[in-house]
């Protein structure tokens, strides 16, 4: 046994949350014990994402931070995981990483599909020897040598709320964006397992699982698609909430629909990404759907799941994006008024196929389309949230309130925060809450005896 200290950060999406989970269990299967001070630590990982460059200049910004504490502490190993690994590679090694700045401090650089690797690369970086594992899986019929860590139970430290990735990787190379590139080809991961690990979950005492994937609802295992993993993972145990992310327009079937509705621990919740209301750029995205196709899925979702919740990502200034698209974003957004939308500026990224359109929208009109956006957005989602005052609420208690230890906060089925006084509960505890107050992020109410 050894007694190092492993240091990991974890940014970008719930997938990547979910893989750091699985490399803690490699890494303190291998000895590791885990600590949350960087000073304390022998290893530092740093698990990132490419997604825009903001979400790079972030993460490089970081390393550059850790440089200083390799000057203090030579011996100390850092290593690059995820989406920025796999896309850079080597750069890591020689610099020269992201156009705004440069790095030169990875001991090791190891992708999505590699993290098996990580116990062994991380011994040899003690010896001196950087190394690189940035292959990308095998996607078998038989499913041989295909990479889903499906045998790897994610060290989990929440108790509540679990991560559960069901596929992997994503075929659908909408033209903005890297993800396929750096997750590799879509591969699914066997129902019966995800049952089990369901069940497991239950009975140590977790209330909530979330299904991920980047293109969730295109699951399918054999004869099984999402659908049917969807209503499985249901009946594992009435009492757990069901939540999954993120769905893909095109996939969204009706037989999914029927399910969230009739399946009582399904969440009324769904996350539909839109990017854009304009046909000529979603064309240009190469999403496979018109605004008048997504119009109408809403529609359908709004009439056979009532109260359901529905959110979604925006991106502005698209290459070509004109005023007149931007309105249809905004003239979309109004018909279906979102209760919630993640919303961002136009960053090209490399190897895609808008990599090669020219970037045409100013910085400056993106961001002013965005900031338009975000306040038509904040001013729907109050006015949504308005509604839902007077209403009793059922709330899962995820913890105390930032603001203050008299106060709890968790979420309803269709995933608001509500923040009410403490009672006497517990956090895990499933309560009813009358909602009294609301802004545009937040319900407010009380307990009802
Ligand atoms: N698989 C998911 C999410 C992928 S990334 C999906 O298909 O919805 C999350 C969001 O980041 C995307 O929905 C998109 O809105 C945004 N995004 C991705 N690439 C981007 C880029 N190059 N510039 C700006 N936003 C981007
Ligand atoms: Fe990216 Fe499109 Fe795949 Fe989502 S569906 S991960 S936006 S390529
Ligand atoms: Fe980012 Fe990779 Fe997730 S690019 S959004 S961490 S799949």
């Amino acid at each position: 046994m050894q007694d190092k200290k492993l240091y990991i950060e974890t940014y970008g999406c719930q997938m990547n949350v979910a893989d750091s989970e699985i490399v803690m269990t490699l890494m303190t299967k291998d000895g590791y014990s885990l600590t949350e001070q960087i000073d304390e630590a022998d290893v530092i990982l740093v698990n990132t994402c490419s997604v825009r460059e903001n979400a790079e200049d972030r993460v490089t910004a970081r390393l550059n931070k850790f440089k200083k504490r390799k000057k203090e502490k030579p011996e100390v190993v850092v290593g690059v995981l995820g989406c920025m690994a796999e896309r850079l590679k080597t750069k890591f090694f020689d610099g020269n990483t992201t156009r705004k700045s440069k790095v030169r401090i990875a001991d090791l650089v190891v992708g999505p599909d590699e993290y098996r690797k990580l116990p062994e690369l991380v011994y040899k970086a003690w010896h001196g020897e950087k190394g690189i594992a940035v292959q990308l899986s095998r996607v078998d019929p038989d499913k041989i040598g295909v990479e889903n860590y499906d045998d790897i139970t994610p060290l989990r430290t929440n108790g509540l709320s679990a991560w559960i990735t069901v596929m992997r990787g994503c075929d659908k190379f909408c033209t903005f964006c890297v993800v396929p590139f750096t997750r590799g080809r879509e591969r699914s991961r066997p129902l019966q397992s995800i049952l089990n690990e369901i069940e497991n979950l239950s009975k140590q005492g977790f209330k909530e699982v979330t299904l991920l994937g980047q293109n969730v609802n295109s699951y399918s295992d054999n004869n099984y698609d999402f659908t049917d993993l969807l209503k499985k993972s249901a009946e594992v145990n009435r009492g757990m909430r069901i939540r999954f992310t993120t769905s893909h327009p095109a996939d969204m079937s009706d037989k999914l629909i029927h399910t969230i509705a009739a399946e009582p621990n399904i969440c009324n919740y769904i996350h539909l990404p839109v990017q854009s209301g304009s046909d000529r750029i979603l064309t240009l995205m190469n999403r496979n759907y018109t605004s008048s196709q997504y119009l109408y899925l809403i529609e359908n979702i709004k009439k056979i799941i009532p109260g359901v919740s529905i959110s979604t990502d925006i991106i502005t200034g698209f290459p070509t994006e004109t005023e007149e698209d931007h309105r249809m974003t905004i003239e979309l957004m109004k018909q279906v008024r979102f209760d919630g939308a993640f919303m961002f500026a136009y960053s090209p990224r490399e190897k895609t196929k808008a990599w090669s359109m020219t970037d045409d929208v100013s910085q400056a009109e993106k961001v002013r389309r965005l900031s338009e956006i975000i306040e038509i957005q904040n001013k729907i989602s109050y006015e949504n949230n308005l509604t839902q005052i007077g209403k009793h609420v059922e709330v899962l208690i995820e913890g105390t309130s930032k603001r203050s230890d008299q106060q709890l906060k968790g979420r309803t089925d269709t995933n608001k925060k509500v923040i009410f006084p403490r009672n006497g509960q517990n956090v895990g505890d499933f309560v009813t809450v009358k909602i009294e107050s609301v802004n545009s992020a937040t319900l407010f109410g009380t307990i009802k005896d």
